[in-house]
């Protein structure tokens, strides 16, 4: 299965880009996870929608083509951050790429709780771009205290219990994507 991830901080040392990259290498066999460059994306801009920027057209055609989007936010002042509003934005207009997309949301912070307030937005935008969300219940991956569970020299998530919660979590996705 094709699967984009989008992660909304660009930042280099990024826990959640980590956990996509972690999830890119342990899901290999049955995911091919391809990580969406959203730090090339210009401002979103109502005037350039319909003949948007090559960067742009290349992000909407990587979603069109997805089985699935994952998406792993941090939470920024009770939000998701700009960067990742703004992609989904353009997401959003013309050729609207996430009407019935299976998406999962997911997010990780060295906070206690685990961008649950981010999360929260994301899945009311999510609602309104009509995705086809992993439902809330009993599969929110609120990753917290961070610090503990990642290997910070490696990016990579070391966590069993963790890893292990992911792991069925990532099997209901794919169900709600062949259920798509
Ligand atoms: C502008 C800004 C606002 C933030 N606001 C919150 C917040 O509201 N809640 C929270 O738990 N953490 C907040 N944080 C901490 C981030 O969640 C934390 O830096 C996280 O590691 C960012 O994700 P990343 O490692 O993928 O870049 C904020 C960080 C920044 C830079």
């Amino acid at each position: 299965m094709k699967i984009v991830a989008i992660v909304g901080s660009i930042r280099e040392e990024s826990l959640n880009m980590y956990l996509a990259k972690t999830m890119q290498e342990r899901y290999q066999d049955k995911l091919d996870i391809e990580i969406a460059d959203i730090r090339s994306l210009p401002h979103y801009d109502q005037d350039e929608e319909n003949n948007p920027p090559q960067a742009v057209k290349e992000f909407k055609q990587q979603i069109a083509n997805a089985d699935g989007v994952i998406i792993l936010t941090p939470e920024y002042n009770w939000s998701i951050p700009g960067v990742l509003k703004n992609a989904l934005d353009w997401a959003s207009r013309v050729e609207k790429v996430f009407i019935g997309k299976p998406v999962f949301p997911m997010g990780v912070t060295m906070g206690t709780l685990g961008t649950i307030r981010a999360q929260l937005h994301l899945r009311e935008i999510l609602t309104a771009l009509q995705a086809k969300q992993v439902p809330p219940a009993g599969n929110e991956v609120l990753i917290g205290l961070a610090n503990q569970k990642f290997d910070l020299q490696t990016g990579k998530l070391v966590d069993e219990t963790t890893l292990g919660f992911l792991d069925s979590k990532i099997e209901v996705f794919i169900d709600l994507i062949k259920s798509a």
